[in-house]
């Protein structure tokens, strides 16, 4: 018999898990099927939580620790000695990172009490009245549905991945032994990422870009700065390049032509392609229903989340707009409270970034470039970590926070920062323009001292020219 349900979510991501929280918390009878499956057991939290953002920055944080034992505890006085690599114990702790945030999904749901179905849901039909999602034997009826179904790695033409030596985002997280060779394919937010992991445990990791300029969407200032450290630590990055022929063997072959067109070839144990996602709608039965997808595969929506079907709404990594967790969720809290009849709203303006190299990247609004070519008037301050005491004491003094704000109205307009706990300074910066505030509101808070976020008080007040420890 059919289950009838005010608001059904598919997809149990960042988006579609935490749409399916707040519709519940808003008071309606909700529903959350999610199909990915570890050891035959659900696994919610989408790509996120399962080979994205949690398990990435659980191999960041344990190869970091490494690189400081092996290289900077020395500057600290202390030594030491029989150093060693545990890689599976380093992969065990990650697994067990994800099974934490996959339980912490189940008990969400139980709290909220958002009813739970695994596996795979495929529309049978939609009008007004109501759709109808399949789910293994079981029928369930809605008056909403929230699609969430995400994005899959997308592979080069010709090299599919077989997850042993040509990886995605997935196989990058679960290398068994340190490559002593590692290719990346992308220079994006996932090939600096997992090359710094692979990087710091001891492996050679050669990137190739195919764009002529680094980090192409970071203010071009900070791109230098990041490129200047990544080279320093010997994360190879070959910019411009035209990747050929790939040969999978005991080895893998990549040919490619170099920046000058020169033919070249690089012998990896191991290649990562990450050249961006696609999104995915795999098994939705979409076409049955006639849900609009656009060129790209995306799912067509309106600026609310709205597909072209009645009552049928999609976020996430599935629609357009930035690829990120914190993007889909606020899609999903905001799609649950219109079907409340409320506002709910999303500030595309104010969307961080964070790339969690070290050091890390973080920015929020617009790049330098973009308003020299928007031809808007604007005044620049920036800091550098190494004027600051905290990040002297730290021993990481790479980097500088940089404001952006209007020529005349000293508005924010963009916040960017590469170095120390980028990630968590960039907050402050979201807060501010989010509020709408003045380059001079900055400035003029007090700011604990010592502390890293002194810099974005100092870049604040660069942007008049008065800088006071710097
Ligand atoms: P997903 O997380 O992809 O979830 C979709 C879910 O729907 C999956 O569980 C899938 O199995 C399920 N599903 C799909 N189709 C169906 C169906 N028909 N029936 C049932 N279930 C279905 N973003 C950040 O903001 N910060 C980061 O640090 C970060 N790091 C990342 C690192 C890596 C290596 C990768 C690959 C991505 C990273 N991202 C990060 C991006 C982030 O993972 C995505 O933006 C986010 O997961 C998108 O959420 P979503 O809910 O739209 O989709
Ligand atoms: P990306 O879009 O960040 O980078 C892809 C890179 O590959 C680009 O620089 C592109 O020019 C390059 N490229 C494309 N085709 C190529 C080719 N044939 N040869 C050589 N280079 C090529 O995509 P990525 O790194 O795969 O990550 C996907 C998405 O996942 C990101 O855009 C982001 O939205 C999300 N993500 C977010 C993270 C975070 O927030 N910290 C971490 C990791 C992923």
């Amino acid at each position: 018999m059919a289950k009838n349900f005010d608001v059904v979510v598919i997809g149990g991501g960042p988006g579609g898990y935490i749409a399916a929280i707040r519709a519940a918390q808003l008071g309606f009878n909700t529903a959350c099927i999610d199909e990915w499956t570890k050891g035959g057991k659900p696994a919610p939290g989408g790509t996120c939580t399962n080979v994205g953002c949690i398990p990435s920055k659980a191999l960041l944080q344990s190869s970091e620790n490494y690189e400081h034992a092996s290289k900077h505890f020395a500057d600290h006085g202390i030594k030491v000695s029989g150093l060693e690599v545990d890689i599976a114990k380093m992969l065990a702790r990650k697994d067990q990172v994800v099974k934490q945030n996959n339980d912490g999904i189940l008990f969400l749901f139980k709290k909220n009490k958002v009813a739970f179905f695994h596996g795979r849901g495929s529309f049978v039909k939609t009008s007004a009245e109501g759709t109808e999602v399949k789910v293994g034997d079981e029928t369930l009826v809605a008056k909403h549905v929230i699609i969430a179904t995400g994005s899959n790695a997308r592979a080069l033409p010709g090299t599919p991945f077989d997850e042993k030596n040509i990886l995605s985002n997935d196989g990058a997280l679960s290398i068994a032994n340190i490559p002593k060779k590692l290719g990346l394919i992308g220079s994006g937010v996932i090939g600096l990422e997992m090359g710094s992991v692979w990087r710091r445990l001891g492996a050679e990791v050669t990137v190739l870009e195919a764009l002529p300029t680094f980090l192409g969407a970071v203010d071009e200032q900070i791109a230098k700065e990041a490129k200047k450290a990544f080279d320093k630590q010997g994360l190879k990055i070959e910019l411009g390049v035209k990747v050929g022929e790939i040969k999978n063997g005991n080895t893998v072959t990549v040919n490619y032509t170099n920046a000058k067109g020169e033919a070249q070839v690089l012998e990896v144990d191991k290649l990562i392609v990450s050249i961006g996602r696609v999104p995915n709608t795999i098994g939705l039965n979409a076409e049955a229903v006639g849900l609009k997808l656009d060129e790209r595969g995306a799912i067509v929506v309106d600026d609310e989340c709205r597909t072209n079907l009645p009552n049928v709404w999609a976020v996430g990594d599935v629609v357009r707009g930035p690829m990120l967790a914190h993007k889909a969720e606020e899609e999903g809290v905001a799609v649950a409270e219109r079907i409340a009849g409320q506002h709910g709203h999303v500030n595309f303006n104010t969307i961080p970034w964070v790339i969690y190299t070290s050091p890390e990247i973080a920015w929020v609004g617009q790049t330098e470039q973009q308003l020299k070519a928007a031809g808007v008037k604007y005044k620049a301050g920036t800091f550098p970590f190494m004027a600051n005491g905290r990040a002297r004491a730290l021993g990481d003094t790479t980097g500088m926070v940089k404001f952006l704000a209007h020529a005349e109205t000293d508005e924010i307009l963009g916040v960017h920062i590469v170095g120390p706990m980028a990630s968590e300074l960039v907050s402050e910066a979201v807060v501010a323009m989010e509020f709408r505030a003045s380059s001079e509101d900055i400035a003029r808070i007090c700011h604990a001292h010592p502390s890293l976020s002194e810099a974005t008080k100092e870049a604040a007040l660069a942007v008049d020219k008065r800088s006071l420890n710097f």
